[in-house]
């Protein structure tokens, strides 16, 4: 039996706090491995992980990619746009047809919310959900705790604010699973065409204006405009969008002085965030990026029937 009790990752709700927590700190394992000459573990030889991605991706698809390779994976790649899909092949036929190549893991991004859900009852191989549609995105959600972790111990207690797009945001109804499993206040912070009340159920504050709530967050994660995913206009313009909710230089300086900022990525800068903000000390975006890696391969480790890595080094 794996250490995670389960076949697949498809969200932060069905796992146990127990296996976040394993997942975070089997990852402190594996990013030892980052500062040796050979960073490669023969953890998953012999095993085949698929990367299918039905959106684009940089960061999540390179950092699967990077964490199947460490662990010494054979690797498929599939590039949705010049594949037999355009010719009409349904994403259940494409996926027989990868289980026909003894694929022991499908990674999986797509636009339809539940479809790794949908997969995984349909197919033996692991299933890892990428981002699915605007439901969730566990092993963005699962870096960002880790990453959190790593650079202030514990979550328990944080004020974290959530601030953006909440409603197109796969991250965000992650995060808040995950950043309230482990203890912190989350509020959510937005125009109100993008931070609906329906919210309030998973029990955060809602605040419309960013200044009133800015000196009282220890953390502040800042989300993309999904304009991809609007339909419709959901605030005046981007010039009154940076206006009233982005990170700007001068809220930074009304900010705790210890405030951490995060965002998941691609960063719009200009946007939701000014560049002085995401390059400053505050930031820990490029380690969220880093961190990917180490949480996807304690991911693929654990999935694989690994065992909590407590007390023994990586080898
Ligand atoms: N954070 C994130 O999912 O980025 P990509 O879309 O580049 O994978």
């Amino acid at each position: 039996m794996s250490g995670l009790q389960r076949k697949d990752l498809l969200d932060i709700q069905s796992l146990t706090t127990e296996e976040i927590l394993l997942i975070c700190n089997s990852a402190k394992y594996f990013k030892a491995l980052f500062t040796r000459s050979i960073k490669t573990v023969p953890i998953l030889r012999g095993k085949t992980v698929c990367l299918l991605f039905y959106e684009p991706s940089t960061r999540t698809r390179i950092s699967f990619e990077l964490a199947a390779k460490r662990l010494s994976a054979d690797l498929i790649n599939i590039a949705v746009q010049t594949s037999s899909v355009v010719k009409g092949e349904s994403l259940i036929d494409t996926v027989h047809t990868l289980e026909a190549y003894k694929a022991d893991f499908i990674v999986m991004r797509h636009a339809a919310s539940l479809a790794p859900h949908f997969l995984s009852r349909n197919i033996k191989s692991s299933v890892i959900n990428a981002g699915d549609g605007n439901h969730a995105h566990p092993t963005q959600a699962l870096l960002d705790a880790y990453s959190l972790m790593e650079k202030v111990g514990d979550i328990q207690g944080l004020h974290i604010g959530i601030v953006g797009d909440i409603l197109h945001s796969r991250v965000a109804r992650s995060d808040i699973e995950i950043f309230k499993r482990l203890g912190a206040k989350v509020s959510l912070i937005g125009p109100p065409t993008l931070v609906p009340d329906e919210f309030r159920m998973y029990g955060v504050d809602i605040y419309y204006e960013f200044d009133e709530i800015l000196p009282n967050l220890d953390v502040i994660n800042m989300l993309r405009i999904q304009r991809e995913r609007q339909q419709g206009s959901f605030f005046p313009s981007i010039r009154e969008y940076h206006k009233r909710f982005a990170l700007t230089n001068d809220r930074l300086k009304r900010c705790k002085k210890d405030v951490i900022v995060m965002h998941p990525g691609p960063i719009n800068r200009g946007i939701e965030i000014d560049d002085d903000v995401a390059d400053s000390a505050h930031s820990i975006i490029n380690e969220q990026v880093t961190n990917g890696v180490a949480v996807r391969m304690a991911i693929f480790y654990l999935l694989a029937g690994g065992t909590p890595l407590d007390e023994k080094e990586v080898e």
